[in-house]
């Protein structure tokens, strides 16, 4: 069964004394004017949608945002774990504020996310990062404000990661980024313990949202006009496992594309093992789900997978392909792949490569293996060498990168809907219903908004196209 605990309203309502001191601590210390925040957020769209409850509860206390860290009264970094090279960026960052910090005393310093919720790092930040006033883990962001209460009357620096995990939190006030793509996260934590992965560590385990409070949110965004809306989880695939209320991930999908509107759905991540035939022949039969699948395979090797314990074989992993292209026969894939994770050997790594010539994807999320204290991959024997890591690596992308020109070149003359998202320069760019980019000329009022597009021209980086209507 899943061990979900829901957080209760009284729990959520017990904050709004601490919301409401904060308030007044500001109102004093800054005389006529709001105090500022700066959130930078790291890692995935699970941290972004975080990122997005915390600025709810911080809009809460009064708190504008600002883009400047120098201007900033409160600086909170959401924080990633999931490679080494991410953590030495926030390490090297928030390094970076101590100067800052000292012209400016009042200033809030806060840590929170996946990479403090990890005890050997909360403690460094700790020890050596003085002027750092709280660390704050993923299990109780819906305390947020009690703990930074905590830390201004008490005038003392705090430590809150406790491993406690399996809460959901309904009801926590939310900044959203964007004004027509939303974010909304179906469910925390992940069961699957791949044995390079530190995100079970770090995020806990699998808990799904209620699908009442999930359709219900779907419903308000698509009433304030959303045309996307990206449904949230590190294993959507096994969204409603072992809850009471037998709603799984297809039919939360027909729930959701039966809500009356003009938008579309998107979802992230699918584990291979848990997608099933049945989800794609729910994505034929709903015509609001986008025909983009992100299913990463991580390795093209058997032995690797295994080893990975990714729990699918290459085998499995082509045939769900097949399946899924004979039944929405215009899908497109993008995927993850990590290339050198220990003890893969030259004939592994081509084994990677003949995978993604097999598949053909329309891009590809390309890491080189980063070793995650705790996981069960970072104390395997590693015998090849960096560089020749970075080799493959190189091989790997130019190999996409070649497979990606053929698949955009085929695209010319092609007429799409579109959804036109930002400026870039003298031009608007619009997301392809594949996920590719493609640059128009246009009125930046169009920034929002559906239209027909074709596609011009294929430069090596980008499709070049014209609107043709606006929708
Ligand atoms: N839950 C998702 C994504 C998790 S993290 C999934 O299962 O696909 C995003 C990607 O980071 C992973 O898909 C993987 O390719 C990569 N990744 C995770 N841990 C890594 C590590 N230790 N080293 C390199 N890449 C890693
Ligand atoms: Fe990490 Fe695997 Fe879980 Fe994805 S499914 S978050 S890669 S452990
Ligand atoms: Fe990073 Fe945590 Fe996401 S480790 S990738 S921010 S779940």
């Amino acid at each position: 069964m899943a061990n979900t605990r829901m957080i209760t309203p009284e729990e959520l309502a017990a904050q709004r004394p601490f919301t409401a001191r904060i308030h007044d601590y500001y109102a004093y210390l800054l005389t006529g004017r709001s105090p500022l925040a700066y959130v930078r957020t790291y890692g995935c769209q699970q941290n972004v949608s975080d990122s997005e409850k915390l600025k709810g509860m911080l809009a809460e206390m009064g708190f504008g945002f600002t883009e400047t860290p120098d201007e900033a009264d409160l600086i909170l970094f959401n924080t990633c774990a999931v490679r080494e090279h991410a953590e030495d960026r926030v390490f090297g960052n928030v390094g970076a504020l101590k100067n800052l910090k000292r012209r400016k005393p009042h200033l809030m310093i806060v840590l929170c996310g996946c990479m403090v919720q990890q005890e050997h790092i909360a403690e460094k930040f700790y020890k050596s990062y003085p002027f750092v006033n709280l660390i704050c883990g993923t299990h109780v962001l819906y305390r947020f404000p009690e703990l930074l209460c905590g830390v201004i009357e008490e005038q003392k620096r705090k430590v809150a990661i406790p491993t406690e995990d399996g809460n959901i939190a309904e009801g926590i006030p939310v900044v959203r980024d964007g004004t027509f793509k939303a974010w909304l996260p179906i469910m925390n934590g992940c069961n699957n313990f791949c044995t390079y992965c530190i995100v079970p560590y770090v995020r806990g385990r699998e808990r799904s949202r209620d699908p009442e409070a999930v359709l219900k949110e779907a419903r308000g965004l698509v009433a304030q006009g959303y045309k996307e809306i990206t449904l949230l989880g590190q294993n959507v695939n096994s969204y409603g496992k072992g809850e009471a209320h037998g709603v799984d991930f297809p039919e939360l999908l027909r729930r959701i594309n039966a809500i009356e509107g003009d938008f579309l759905i998107r979802f992230m991540t699918s584990h291979p093992k848990d997608a099933t035939k049945e989800l794609f022949d729910t994505i034929a039969s709903c015509e609001k789900v986008s025909r983009h699948f992100h299913l990463p395979f991580q390795s093209g090797s058997n032995r690797i997978l295994k080893e990975m314990n990714r729990r699918y074989t290459r085998e499995s992993y082509l045939e769900l392909i097949r399946y899924a292209r004979s039944v929405v026969p215009d899908i497109s894939f993008t995927s993850d792949v990590i290339v050198g994770f220990p003890g893969e050997t030259r004939e592994d790594f081509e084994e990677t490569l003949s995978l993604i010539e097999e598949v053909g994807y329309v891009s590809l999320f390309t890491f080189i293996y980063s070793p995650r204290e705790g996981t069960p991959a970072a104390v395997m024997p590693d015998p090849v060498s960096a560089e020749e890591k970075v080799a493959w690596f190189r091989e790997m992308t130019a190999l996409q990168e070649t497979l990606s020109a053929k698949r955009t070149a085929a695209m010319v003359g092609k007429t799409m809907k579109a959804l036109i998202e930002t400026e870039a320069g003298a031009f608007l760019e619009a997301r392809l219903p594949d996920n590719v980019i493609v640059r128009v000329e246009g009125d930046p009022s169009l920034i929002g908004r559906h239209a027909m597009v074709t596609v011009t021209e294929a430069r090596s980086w980008i499709l070049i196209g014209k609107i043709e209507s606006v929708l």
